[in-house]
């Protein structure tokens, strides 16, 4: 684990995987509350040794437990996600650089179509519970890279990643 250095940010995580226990939307707002104080800190992860894959996106492991687990996520030149949706609550805010998410609906099990596309930039966040529509695809198609902070509702040592349904874009 790549591990978040401040003890003060781990016990603001600590206490958010205590909150996701209770109540979605009380959890949803306290997630967007630690994006919103994490993603404008200036050396956020100036200690954290990031992995950076080329053409594609790193993930880093910040903090993980039996609830949720946090990650910086690093988009390369080029990087894209397949479509994808969640099996638990996913929330994120952009850091640095800019990425473009382009949201589908499901047409059956396996396909999905376009519903529109934004692009997130630096102080963007977003939180999703997996019963929402939450069908999507982030690609960093700019030449310099992205860095996202991400907490997932789910322990990294039971699941490899937050994804659920894999889709493809469906003809039309
Ligand atoms: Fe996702």
């Amino acid at each position: 684990m790549a591990e978040i250095q401040h003890a003060t940010d781990t016990r603001l995580l600590e206490r958010l995987s205590a909150a996701s226990r209770g109540d979605a939307s009380d959890y949803l707002a306290s997630a967007r509350a630690v994006l919103e104080r994490l993603v404008v800190r200036p050396g956020l992860l100036d200690d954290v040794d990031l992995v950076r894959k080329p053409g594609t996106y790193a993930r880093n492991l910040l903090f993980g437990d039996d609830e949720i687990s946090v990650w910086a996520m690093v988009w390369m030149p080029g990087a894209r996600t397949c479509i994808h949706d969640h099996h638990c609550s996913c929330c994120f805010g952009v850091l640095s650089g800019q990425i473009r998410e382009v949201r589908f609906r499901a047409i059956n099990e396996r396909q999905a179509v376009v519903t529109g596309e934004k692009l997130r930039q630096p102080g963007y966040i977003a939180c999703m519970l997996p019963s929402g529509p939450n069908i999507h695809q982030m690609i960093n198609d700019t030449d310099v890279e992205a860095i996202s902070l991400h907490i997932y509702g789910f322990d990294h040592r039971q699941h490899a990643s937050s994804i659920d349904h894999e889709y493809q874009l469906a003809a039309l």
